[in-house]
C-alpha cells in the first residue's frame, strides 16, 4: 500500500488534476496495487469547493473526471497519514514543511518535478492564466504521473497478498 497526497495553494487547479491524472494512469498500470490517493491546499479558502471549471475541462478532454474532488486544506495531521507529499511549487513545499516540527509522523515532502522527474522546478500556477496554461500543466503532471510510476515501481517493496512482480 502507498500513500499519497500531492499539494499545491488552493486545491482546485494544480493538486485535483495531479490527482486525478496519476489515479487514472495508476489504475491502468498499478491494477493490483493498494492506492491512497489525495490532494490538499496550503491555503483554506476555496475548501469544500469543487476543482476550477477550466480544470475539470481539460481533464475531461483526456478522459479524466475530476468533478467530484473538493479542496481540503492541508493539514499537519496528513505526516501521519501519506508516505508521500508531493508539493507543485517550492512555496507550497516550504509551507508544508513548516507544520513538520513537532508534527511526527512518516511522510517524506518533496517537490513534484523533482522527485518524479529529476528536475527541480515548479508546476507553474495557472489560476490567473488562460485554458492554454491549463494545457500545459496538465501536459507537464501526466509526464510527471508516469515518471512517478516508474520511479515507486522501482523501489516497490514486496508485500505478501498485495504486491505482484513488476512486469
Ligand atoms: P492551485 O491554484 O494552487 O493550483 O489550486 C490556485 C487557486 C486559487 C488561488 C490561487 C491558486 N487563489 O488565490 O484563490
Amino acid at each position: 500500500m502507498i500513500a499519497i497526497q500531492f499539494v499545491c495553494l488552493g486545491n482546485i487547479c494544480r493538486s485535483p488534476m495531479a490527482e486525478g491524472i496519476f489515479t487514472a494512469i495508476a489504475r491502468e498500470r498499478w491494477p493490483e496495487r493498494d492506492l491512497i490517493i489525495a490532494s490538499a491546499g496550503t491555503g483554506g479558502w476555496h475548501a469544500g469547493n469543487p476543482p476550477d471549471p477550466r480544470a475539470c475541462a481539460v481533464a475531461a478532454q483526456y478522459g479524466v473526471d475530476i468533478s467530484q474532488l473538493r479542496a481540503r486544506r492541508f493539514q499537519p495531521d496528513d505526516f501521519h497519514r501519506y508516505d508521500l507529499i508531493l508539493a507543485m511549487d517550492a512555496a507550497n513545499l516550504a509551507e508544508v514543511n513548516r507544520y513538520r516540527p513537532g508534527a511526527g509522523g512518516r511522510a517524506q515532502t518533496a517537490l513534484y518535478l523533482d522527485y518524479a522527474l529529476g528536475r527541480v522546478g515548479d508546476v507553474e500556477d495557472p489560476y490567473y492564466g488562460g485554458a492554454e496554461d491549463f494545457e500545459a500543466v496538465y501536459a507537464l503532471l501526466e509526464s510527471a504521473a508516469r515518471a512517478l510510476i516508474d520511479r515507486l515501481d522501482a523501489v516497490r517493496p514486496i508485500t505478501p497478498g498485495t504486491m505482484r512482480p513488476a512486469q
